[in-house]
């Protein structure tokens, strides 16, 4: 049985879709993995309260503690690696990683990043997309590089700019196919690891 541990650092309604899609009838069985363990670097993420009443276990690492990134990335990867991870799912995790600790995780890191990558990369990618007049908008599931928002494209899903859109409208427009996105890209990366 392969383990997945999904970190972030906010409501994680992706991790809340992910671990909903997980507890379906015979998902385990179907796709050989299981959610092992949500973590998070923020000790009021409220996600954190969804995974432990889901019976996952949970744990913070708080940035804040830390003098480096690197002693922090290090502390992360002592409590990831604790739950022997076949997959690591960043889901609204919003610290920058330092390449050692992406490296580490080569070829097992994914992020969620709520634009069409390459465009805009970084924060604020609705309003940006709506301030230069975009059509179209969306999501995408890609391979973590030590470059942010970078690395191969996995799955993007695409939904209009509509007349009238506010970030927050757009945002809950995007978030809808993020959760239909991520637990199918998850699967289909779990099918292809050795
Ligand atoms: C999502 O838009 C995701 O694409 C981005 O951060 C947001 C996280 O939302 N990385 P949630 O915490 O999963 O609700």
């Amino acid at each position: 049985m392969k383990n997945i541990v999904i970190l972030i650092s906010g409501g994680g309604s992706n991790m809340q879709a992910l671990v909903r899609a997980a507890e379906q009838r015979q998902w385990a069985q179907r796709v050989g993995a299981r959610v092992a363990a949500v973590l998070s670097n923020k000790a009021d993420a409220a996600g954190l309260a969804f995974a432990r009443s889901h019976g996952l276990p949970t744990a913070v690492v708080d940035h804040k503690a830390f003098a480096s990134r690197e002693a922090f990335d290090a502390a992360l990867m002592a409590e990831i690696d604790g739950f022997d991870p076949a997959l690591v799912v960043l889901a609204g995790f919003m610290r920058i990683l330092t390449p050692g600790f992406v490296a580490h995780y080569d070829g097992r890191l994914v992020n969620i990043h709520p634009s069409l990558l390459p465009a805009f990369t970084g924060l604020n990618t609705h309003q940006r997309a709506i301030d230069e007049g975009c059509k179209f908008a969306g999501a995408t599931v890609h391979r973590v590089t030590p470059e942010l928002d970078h690395g191969q494209i996995l799955d993007q899903a695409v939904v209009p700019v509509l007349p009238g859109d506010t970030a927050q409208t757009l945002a809950a427009r995007v978030l809808t196919q993020e959760h239909l996105m991520y637990p199918r890209a998850v699967e289909r990366l779990l099918a292809a690891l050795p």
